[in-house]
């Protein structure tokens, strides 16, 4: 059945719409990116749900243009509602019910991480099973993917996601939010080399923990007079090169965590066919390669979706929209947000 979805994203702080349509794939993807957040060094929920409010009939509006459809031609309403922040949340569950009603079309709720965790089919065609690593400023989690809709989750964050480590240590070096683009910059003038051996978790679960990893940055940090814990203040002294160098050390201890988990992944479930890293964090061109190159060994293809399709969006959330339809799990208009 060929079916139209209009995907709605307002998770935390993008808003986002996209059209998809089940025969010919992605018709439009429309993103903005909320920049007001830089200046507090991170979301902050109250401004990210008026700054929803303010924009998201104008992002829908847009994304049914650049499509070349009306409402009235489309037959389902994906959205967003878990997990998230509840402000930014309601807005796009309710913009999509109060337009659903309107024009009487259906509606499902659609799970973020869901969103993510098939971001990869918006371009490719992945074999199932497969390993995929979810790696976003909220998330760290590591899926055992079976079917559409169908995952085990192996393991995931304890604490801190891996992205905000990136936005965190950013932050302790006088680096604007977000932080991971610009470590990555950073880490490349520095030949990716290791200079500081910041410690690897070595828990033998599936589990992820960075908020160690992220402590012993800001104590090397003060220990170095780079950074004053009293007042949270960076000191004047630091240069390019500590910069460099911390950034470049935090990237490469990444990378080690995280081929040290798929590895294990790879040995354990002998049957998978493919691994996906998706979410912002998979855009490191450094950890792209790093995990590609791990696959080739293993003989296993390795896939990483578009910068514009890791990054929040709401493509991957009209795609899960689209599978849901074809099974008719949709929801009614009680639909709710959980966070
Ligand atoms: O998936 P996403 O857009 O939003 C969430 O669902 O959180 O991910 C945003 C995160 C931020 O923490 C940002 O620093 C990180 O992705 N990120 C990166 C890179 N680009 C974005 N981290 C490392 N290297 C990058 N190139
Ligand atoms: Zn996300």
């Amino acid at each position: 059945m060929d079916q139209t979805i209009l995907g709605i994203e307002s998770y935390c702080d993008e808003t986002a719409a996209a059209v998809y349509q089940s025969k010919t794939g992605i018709q439009s993807n429309v993103i903005f990116s909320q920049s007001q957040h830089q200046r507090y060094g991170g979301t902050v929920p109250e401004i990210a749900s008026r700054a929803h409010l303010e924009k998201i009939g104008f992002i829908v509006t847009q994304a049914l243009k650049v499509a070349n459809r009306t409402l009235d031609n489309i037959d389902v309403i994906a959205v967003t509602n878990k997990p998230g922040l509840p402000g930014s949340l309601l807005i796009g569950v309710c913009f999509a019910k109060a337009i659903a009603w309107a024009k009487q079309k259906k509606i499902i709720g659609i799970n973020h991480l869901e969103g993510h965790a098939f971001s990869s089919f918006l371009e490719h065609v992945v074999p199932f099973p497969h390993l995929c690593l979810t790696v976003s400023g909220g998330h760290t989690s590591l899926y055992l993917i079976h079917d559409f809709g169908q995952y085990t989750l192996l393991g995931r964050t304890l604490d801190d996601a891996a992205g905000e480590a990136f936005d965190k240590v950013a932050k302790f070096l006088g680096l604007p939010y977000p932080g991971g683009p610009i470590i990555e910059k950073l880490a490349q003038a520095a030949n990716f080399k290791d200079f500081f051996h910041y410690p690897r978790s070595m828990s033998n679960s599936y589990d992820f923990s960075f908020s160690g990893l992220k402590t012993a940055v800001l104590y090397d940090l003060v220990k170095k007079g780079m950074y004053d814990l009293n007042t949270k203040m960076v000191s004047d002294s630091i240069d390019r090169t500590v910069q460099q160098q911390v950034a470049s050390s935090l990237l490469v201890c990444m990378s080690d965590i995280f081929k040290n988990k798929l590895k294990r992944a790879i040995k354990d479930y002998k049957n998978i066919k493919a691994v996906t890293f998706v979410g912002g964090v998979a855009c490191n061109k450094f950890l792209q390669e790093q995990l590609h190159t791990l696959c080739i060994a293993h003989n296993l293809p390795f896939f990483v979706p578009s910068k514009e399709y890791c990054t929040d969006n709401a493509a991957m959330i009209a795609f899960v929209g689209n599978y849901k339809a074809a099974r008719n799990e949709f929801a009614d208009y009680t639909l709710d947000i959980f966070e």
